[in-house]
């Protein structure tokens, strides 16, 4: 399944390169790679040079349509150009470990979208089938998840490249903000809430745990995860030099749209759920006594939800990620704000909403991409390493092994 990997250059620092901008090659070509580009665009000192898919006609209405100079053939042509010195990895899940360690072995950069890694049935003989994925026992899963998760790390290390979990929510400026203010109060972080709902994502794939890796916990519980991960890990470096972490988690998943009761004249969040959770919450304990608890949700009308609520010994914060209420608009009808695009996932424009100023900057997409760059460039460590990915993989999958036994997952 592996593919032949091209060798280039290696380090972190390439001599000759760093007035220029950041040259990062999307590999993807898809619905993130979309929303990427449109991204990278605004950022200063940087710019995507190339793009490729295992279609080469894909990369190449993908490169026009985005003004992106360079479609290559394949994933091998594009990390053989010496120009690229970093790669933003937007492929489906099941690729994720395979790009990233070709990527690194070809001494490129990495940012690597989340989930880091998924179970998707890489460990069966020949091509999995959908009823044989999702029936898998959830230590397995686990272990094999985390194992993709570690060896990405560990080609990343190996070469010297930056590898960093691209979780927007540890960028975005109410979560940046709640940590220093965090940070400031001498007190300590007792219990976060946190959740990422909306009415569910009607893409075929996220329907099936052979395509996805897992519902609505591992697709958008992942977010919140990442932050509360994020946060014990600083509070405890601030306070005396070693991370917070997870010890153990206790979870429930289930199918919300499984009530009898639901019909297709009423109902209107997304149904039809092969075998992967709508709904899921995990409760994570810490090694300081704390707890984080998570959850993600296809069920939940008006308009995408993320939140994070921190309550500390001396403080309590309350992250807004979406909605804000920077603007609020009332609309009489349906049709007043006629194809302007409000906000993620609105199923009515009608009555009140809060359209976001700029979704990209609140939710901290710019800001990852910044800090990507200055990892690269200013040789930082990324706020969202590959260190917080797997740890995230680890936590995400627990969730499942304890949700399918009933009992509390020791980490
Ligand atoms: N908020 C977030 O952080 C966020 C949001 C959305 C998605 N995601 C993540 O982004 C990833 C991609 O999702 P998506 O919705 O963009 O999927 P998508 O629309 O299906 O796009 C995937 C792209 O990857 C290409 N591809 C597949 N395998 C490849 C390989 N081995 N080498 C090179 N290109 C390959 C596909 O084209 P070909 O078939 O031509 O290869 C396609 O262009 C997933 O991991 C998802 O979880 C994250």
């Amino acid at each position: 399944m592996h593919a032949h990997c091209c060798v280039t250059g290696s380090g972190r620092y390439l001599l000759g390169m760093t007035d220029s901008p950041l040259s990062v090659g999307l590999i993807g070509a898809g619905f993130l790679a979309r929303a990427r580009a449109a991204a990278w665009r605004k950022i200063a000192g940087a710019e995507v040079t190339a793009v490729c898919s295992r279609t080469p006609a894909r990369a190449a209405s993908f490169a026009g349509d985005e003004g992106v100079p360079i479609a290559a053939a394949d994933l091998d042509e594009l990390l053989s150009r010496e120009d690229i010195e970093a790669v933003d990895v937007c492929v489906p899940n099941r690729a994720h470990r395979e790009v990233v360690e070709c990527a690194a072995q070809a001494g490129k950069h990495i940012l690597c979208t989340k989930p880091m890694a998924a179970y998707v049935g890489q460990d069966m003989e020949g091509e999995p089938d959908t009823a044989a994925v999702g029936a898998v026992d959830r230590a397995v899963m686990m272990e094999v998840a985390v194992a993709d998760a570690e060896a990405m790390v560990r080609a990343a290390r190996e070469r010297d490249v930056v590898l960093s979990y691209a979780e927007n929510w540890i960028h975005a400026p109410s979560i940046q903000r709640a940590a220093g203010l965090v940070a400031s109060s001498g007190g300590s972080l007792l219990e976060m809430r946190g959740w990422e709902s909306h009415s569910g994502s009607h893409s075929e794939y996220s329907m099936q745990w052979l395509h996805a890796g897992g519902g609505a916990l591992l697709r958008l519980g992942a977010h919140p995860i990442g932050a509360m991960l994020y946060l014990k890990r600083e509070e405890g470096l601030q306070r005396d030099g070693s991370a917070i972490l997870p010890v153990s988690v206790s979870a429930e998943v289930a199918d919300l749209t499984q009530n009898a009761a639901l019909d297709d004249e009423t109902c209107r969040v997304a149904r039809g759920w092969v075998d992967v959770e709508n709904w899921g919450c995990c409760v994570i304990s810490f090694s300081d006594g704390s707890r984080g608890v998570a959850y993600g949700s296809d069920n939940k009308l008006g308009g995408m939800q993320s939140k994070l609520e921190l309550s500390g010994s001396n403080f309590h914060l309350e992250c807004n990620l979406s909605p804000n209420d920077m603007l609020r608009a009332y609309a009489s009808d349906e049709g007043v704000f006629e194809g302007e695009y409000l906000m993620e996932k609105l199923d009515s424009a009608a009555g009140w909403s809060t359209p976001m100023t700029d979704e990209s900057w609140s939710s901290g997409q710019f800001a990852m991409l910044e800090d990507f760059r200055d990892a690269v460039r200013g040789g930082s460590t990324p706020r969202s390493d590959g260190e917080l990915g797997l740890a995230v993989t680890r936590v995400v999958y627990a969730a499942y092994l304890s949700a399918a036994e009933g009992r509390r997952v020791d980490l």
